[in-house]
């Protein structure tokens, strides 16, 4: 879910409305606001998205003081009942919430009981009674605010607006919160792309903080009401980015900014042949001898890259899904380095992980593209992957830069670690690396990706197969062009498609065959066999592919050093996944039922 909060001069519901389109990424099943227009709160809500919310409104509701909310359900359907913000009983308090409260059913019971009446099945709707009751037993909002926090039990940011009160309360514990700071307004968000549009200046909120935001004034303080002190940081997002753009979609924009992106998470990190990271000086792992790499999704098919790499240089990496850590993890120790690769900082499962490391004693290192996120602050130490604000529900600028960081990560560690190997070809290998960006360009130039959807549109099934870096490739492409096409889409080591896949493949399954570059006949022998049971093949790849002689298509990238090569091809799969998902019509960047960022196990 996301939550967004704005006091300022201006009027709040066009502020209220952009934000929660900007952070429609976490979630847009139901949407809703509440603004203070000096005659009431008034909470205008619907299940769908943003644009239903602003379909429902005839005439925009002025106020210059409001909170909103876009959610993806968790307790209770998306219905408009359910669909935030909730309010006491009187309506006097609008509430909206991101998180889980643990403890929502006895305080719904003793709140019934002491005669408060609910509309929603939600965890939410308790916090504006609890709020309401406090208020009437201090008659003081402020402290009615904490001691209703204090009450949750779970995860939360809340923001909260009161009848008659020119102010703006929230919290949080567990689920992200930035206060923005603009000329004489304040902004409160999930995420900084729902206010970038206004200010830069952002105070990355920490958990037990609870804010209080007047027209002229914020003040933070703990649970207790002292005040605290929090740094101002200055975001080096461009607005642009959070913007479409001239682009259709999202995604497509996203795709198309990566040279920029890549660009950013290379700058400054290269010098004399070694990689230097902000705060990590050489040296900084000498202690590490292994590594446990904890993501999901996207994220985990770039941690497979890193894995490889590692591995290559000699120190022993496991590659492990998050929500399979506690189960499958090997042991770990101080000198286990547990990297989490996750893009927002925020994936649940991940952070649990993160901290189920932590509490086996490992070190742990998160490589996001969050600053301030839970998972930069929870681990002991942060790389941000640069790529810039990601909108689009299907991870593609992420995907790209966090496997640039995590091969630059692998340099780093193999210089500190005592009994690692650097590659022999590292100037080789940086010096493609600075060719990276271009030659991304010279692929979104060049594709010929939408053709192929086009021909390959009435397939039963597509598969994608690649060997080595190819392999995380195979399957990265594969979840792109499921989460958005819908098409039944599987990616596999291409040596395992012999071993079972082979049985569902016909004329009608179009073989996307990955090359990275070296020896590779399993890539090159298990297509030739799916393409003798009549597969279409498509050879993804430099000129050099093995398949390009006898594939039906090739899907070309500039020749490059092998660590790279495998990026490009994700490349030409991601136009590959968009342009079937348009001619597809889906909902290219809220595909049904997944939202970006999963903060619940
Ligand atoms: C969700 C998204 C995926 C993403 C994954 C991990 O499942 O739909 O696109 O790859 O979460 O997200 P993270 O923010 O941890 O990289």
């Amino acid at each position: 879910c996301g939550i967004i909060a704005h006091i300022g001069r201006g009027d709040a519901t066009e502020t209220l409305l952009s934000g929660l389109e900007n952070l429609e990424y976490r979630g847009y099943d139901s949407a809703g606001i509440a603004v203070q227009n000096g005659s009431g709160v008034k909470v205008h809500k619907t299940s769908g998205e943003v644009d239903d919310l602003k379909s429902t409104l005839d005439a925009r509701p002025s106020g210059n003081i409001g909170i909103g909310h876009t959610r993806w359900s968790t307790h209770g359907p998306p219905t408009d009942e359910n669909a935030h913000p909730h309010t006491d009983t009187a309506g006097d308090v609008a509430v909206v919430h991101n998180g889980v409260i643990d403890n929502y059913d006895e305080l719904r019971a003793e709140l019934r009981e002491k005669g408060h009446e609910f509309e929603s099945d939600t965890d939410t709707e308790v916090i504006p009674h609890l709020i309401d009751e406090y208020r009437r037993e201090t008659d003081d909002t402020e402290l009615a605010v904490r001691k209703a926090v204090d009450t949750l039990e779970g995860s939360y940011a809340i923001a909260a607006i009161v009848d008659g009160e020119e102010r703006v309360y929230a919290a949080r514990k567990g689920s992200p919160l930035v206060l923005g700071l603009a000329d004489e307004e304040w902004f409160l968000a999930s995420d900084v792309p729902a206010f970038l549009d206004h200010t830069d200046e952002v105070i990355y909120l920490e958990d037990g903080d609870l804010v209080v935001l007047e027209p002229d004034d914020y003040r933070i303080t703990d649970l207790a009401g002292s005040p605290v002190d929090r740094s101002v940081d200055t975001v080096d997002w461009d607005p642009e980015d959070a913007g479409k753009g001239e682009y259709d979609h999202y995604m497509e924009k996203e795709i198309h900014s990566q040279p920029t992106a890549l660009s950013n998470t290379i700058e400054g990190r290269i010098e004399d042949g070694t990689v230097a990271f902000d705060d990590l000086e050489a040296g900084a792992f000498a202690d590490v001898d292994s590594v446990q790499f904890v993501a999901c999704g996207t994220s985990y098919h770039a941690a497979m890259y890193g894995g490889q790499l590692l591995r290559t240089a000699g120190i022993p990496a496991e590659v492990l899904r998050a929500s399979e850590y506690d189960t499958a993890a090997g042991p770990v120790d101080e000198n286990t380095l547990v990297v989490a690769v996750t893009q927002s900082g925020e994936t649940a499962d991940t952070l649990d992980a993160v901290r189920t490391a932590a509490g086996r004693g490992a070190r742990t290192l998160a490589v996001t593209n969050v600053v301030g996120s839970t998972a930069a602050r929870e681990a002991d130490d942060a790389i941000y992957i640069r790529a810039g604000p990601e909108v689009g529900v299907a991870a593609t600028k992420t995907y790209s830069s966090q496997a640039v960081t995590l091969a630059l990560l692998t340099q780093r560690l193999a210089d500190d670690v005592p009994d690692a190997t650097p590659a022999d070809d590292r100037e080789a290998m940086l010096n493609a690396l600075a060719d990276l960006p271009r030659h991304v360009e010279t692929v979104l130039e060049t594709s010929r990706a939408r053709a192929l959807a086009r021909e390959f549109m009435d397939s039963e099934s597509y598969f994608f197969i690649g060997n080595g870096f190819g392999h995380s490739v195979a399957l990265e492409g594969a979840l792109k062009f499921k989460e958005i096409t819908y098409e039944h889409a599987e990616g596999f080591a291409s040596g395992q498609l012999k071993h079972g896949p082979l049985a569902l493949v016909t004329s009608a399954s179009p073989i996307f065959a990955v090359y990275t570059g070296g020896d590779d006949e399993k890539t090159k022998t298990n297509a030739i066999e799916a393409q003798s049971r009549g597969a279409p093949i498509v050879a993804v790849g430099p000129d050099d592919h093995p398949l390009v002689d006898v594939a039906d298509a090739h899907l070309w990238v500039p020749e490059t050093h092998p660590v790279w090569a495998g990026l490009l091809a994700n490349v030409q799969l991601q136009l590959l996944s968009y342009y079937a998902a348009k001619l597809l019509d889906r909902p290219i960047d809220k595909p049904r039922n997944l939202a970006k960022s999963v903060t619940v196990e």
